[in-house]
């Protein structure tokens, strides 16, 4: 656990798949908590796992779009550029040739184990057609994380085990070749009680199609609100409705900003005086609401381009630097670096 007067770095990465679409569920899941530990942190690394993306996405204007949407949301909700290293994986290079490096220490045991290529199993996947880039994500991830030295890595639960095993390639890496990196924990992000989806059953995910968009078109917002899920018992608006685990007020005590008018919503719905249409119709105000300076610095940002290129072209220069005084430790105590090497990466 940390310390409060610990000085520490972290570093997490955010995979462009799906849609790169931002929902309310990743904004209390992941957005909320990353913005509390940009303070709190010393140094932090943040960075877009586009390379990551191509196990799944093979298509080049998707991954574009992707891509967009990630760097746009996460700028518009507030990563302070001047504190955050914000760039793109595939913008540093090293990640890769580390990971070239540490594919030679890694039990093809250990990658076996890992969830990535578990689940597809799992799922049925022929084993013979899982592509190598998937099979040997935790790696790729371990070269992400190893570069930097950081000390925590921010991640849901379904990566606890890629860091465990970043520390272990780590590990036969050191014992190999003697101490070089520094073998990172899982920050604990408090799993935020996972955010009900508009389906009122499963997790709000962008697989399932039961959320509501952060930056999207307002009549798309629109319609997810108004498809949402509500109380099925209730028939007509002067049925008494339930309240609890509705999730139309699960988003109303979530989002709303005028508490006096969500207890008032409330009150109305459990005596039948209200209809469902109205509280989705105050939620979707509500929403706009809350995202409001968000939504339009979205806008601003999408507008210039250029921007958004100088902020990642920074980010990408600061991480180089840092990983480059990795990868010339990292060439030395390997070997590749010899009396006759001429190789620099200036
Ligand atoms: N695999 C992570 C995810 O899908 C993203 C990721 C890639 C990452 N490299 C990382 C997270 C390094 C933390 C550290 O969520």
């Amino acid at each position: 656990m940390i310390d409060k007067n610990e000085k520490y770095s972290i570093l997490t990465g955010i995979t462009p798949s799906g849609s790169g679409e931002v929902h309310i569920g990743n904004y209390f899941g992941m957005v909320v908590p990353f913005l509390k530990l940009q303070e709190k942190a010393d140094k932090v690394y943040f960075f877009i796992a586009d390379l990551h993306a191509l196990t799944t996405v093979q298509n080049k204007q998707e991954l574009q779009r992707n891509v967009e949407n990630l760097v746009l949301s996460y700028l518009s909700f507030g990563v302070d550029t001047n504190k955050v290293i914000f760039y793109r994986q595939s913008d540093v290079s090293q990640h890769t040739e580390l990971q070239s490096i540490l594919n030679n220490v890694t039990p093809l045991s250990l990658i076996k184990r890992c969830h990535a290529y578990k689940d597809k199993l799992q799922k049925g996947e022929d084993p013979e057609a899982i592509n190598m880039g998937l099979f040997s994500y935790p790696v790729l991830m371990a070269a992400d994380i190893l570069l930097y030295d950081p000390d925590y890595i921010p991640v849901g639960e379904d990566q606890r085990q890629h860091v465990e095993v970043t520390r272990d390639i780590g590990g036969y890496f050191n014992n190999i070749y003697g101490n070089t990196f520094k073998l990172p924990e899982v920050y604990n992000v408090k799993e935020t009680a996972r955010l009900i989806g508009t389906d009122g059953k499963r997790k709000m995910s962008k697989s399932l199609n039961n959320y509501i968009s952060v930056f999207a078109d307002k009549s798309i917002i629109k319609k997810q609100i108004m498809s949402c899920y509500t109380d099925p018992k209730r028939i007509h608006p002067t049925d008494p409705g339930t309240v609890e685990g509705n999730p139309v007020f699960i988003y109303h005590n979530l989002l709303n900003k005028n508490k006096q008018e969500v207890k008032e919503l409330e009150k109305r719905y459990k005596l039948g005086t209200v209809s469902d249409v109205e509280v989705k119709e105050k939620l979707f105000i509500a929403i706009l609401e809350k995202f409001k300076k968000e939504r339009e610095l979205y806008e601003k940002l999408q507008a210039s381009p250029e921007k958004i290129r100088n902020i990642l072209k920074e980010g990408a220069e600061k991480a180089r630097k840092q990983a480059i005084k990795k990868m010339i430790e990292v060439r030395e105590k390997i070997g590749i670096t010899n009396k006759y090497s001429t190789f620099s990466y200036e």
